[in-house]
């Protein structure tokens, strides 16, 4: 029996040590602090191909000025500002300069971004910056809330809403992508789920944006480390929107 039961331990400990060892920031660092970002981005590509969305937003704004500016707010790997940038004008060069303000507070994705190699008409600035301290950021054509939200913490939410909104330029837009409550989604601790409509209400109240997509939710499929140290299922409910300061 004492046989038994050090072999099961001695099973456990090896487990551990793997995991440990292949996931090591999961072990080292709460799930959604910087670290375990910095994990992530070591170990990941994120979530792959930009949002198909969010480039017919640069089709419309290429050529309308000599510059155009962006602010992407928990950028990560720039998938939804810099790559989509980059795959858009893969082949041809487009009509206006590019800047992008990258934020994100994990080193490691903002090293990423610092390191690549760009086309002449891009800048990137990156800022270390925790969203939940952010009080201002520059002026821009387009603003990036897209899969941040979720770690903002409640008492934060309506100043992030109104610098991010205040920020956005005579013509530009703001896209809001997130992680919403529902029947069936996998409550994850670390992460601010909350309702659609909570959403709808703060973004419906803003003075100077309306929306041009009326808010989605759809219920999605997703695969990534959720701080255990390995890979996971799950499904969640992604909220949709853009807003412009146009109004049609
Ligand atoms: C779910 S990923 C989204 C990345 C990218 N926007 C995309 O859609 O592929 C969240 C990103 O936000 C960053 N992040 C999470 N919490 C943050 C916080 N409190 N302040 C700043 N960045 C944060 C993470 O480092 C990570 O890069």
């Amino acid at each position: 029996m004492l046989n038994w039961t050090i072999r099961i331990r001695s099973l456990m400990l090896l487990v551990g040590i793997l995991i440990s060892s292949t996931f090591g920031f999961a072990a080292e660092a709460p799930y959604a602090s910087s670290a375990w970002w910095d994990g992530f981005w070591k170990t990941t590509d994120g979530w792959g191909k930009p949002n198909e969305r969010v480039m017919s937003l640069f089709k419309s704004l290429d050529g309308s000025k000599k510059t155009i500016t962006v602010v992407d707010i928990g950028s990560g790997n720039g998938r939804n500002s810099v790559l989509t940038l980059v795959e858009l004008f893969a082949t041809k060069d487009p009509e206006s300069n590019y800047i992008i303000h990258c934020f994100d507070y994990s080193d490691l994705a903002l090293l990423g971004l610092a390191g690549r190699t760009l086309p002449g008409w891009l800048e990137i600035v990156t800022v270390k910056a925790d969203v939940n301290a952010l009080t201002s950021i520059p002026n821009a054509d387009l603003v990036l809330l897209y899969g941040i939200l979720e770690y903002v913490e409640e008492q934060n939410l309506s100043r992030i809403f109104n610098v991010t909104s205040k920020a956005v330029n005579e013509g530009g837009f703001l896209v809001v992508v997130t992680l919403v409550d529902g029947e069936g989604a996998l409550k994850i601790s670390g992460e601010f789920t909350r309702s659609a409509e909570e959403y709808t209400r703060h973004l419906a109240s803003i003075s100077n944006l309306k929306f041009i997509d009326t808010p989605t939710v759809s219920l999605r499929p997703d695969r990534h480390d959720l701080g255990r140290g390995y890979a996971e299922d799950h499904l969640h409910y992604v909220f949709r929107t853009v807003l412009s300061s146009l109004f049609f």
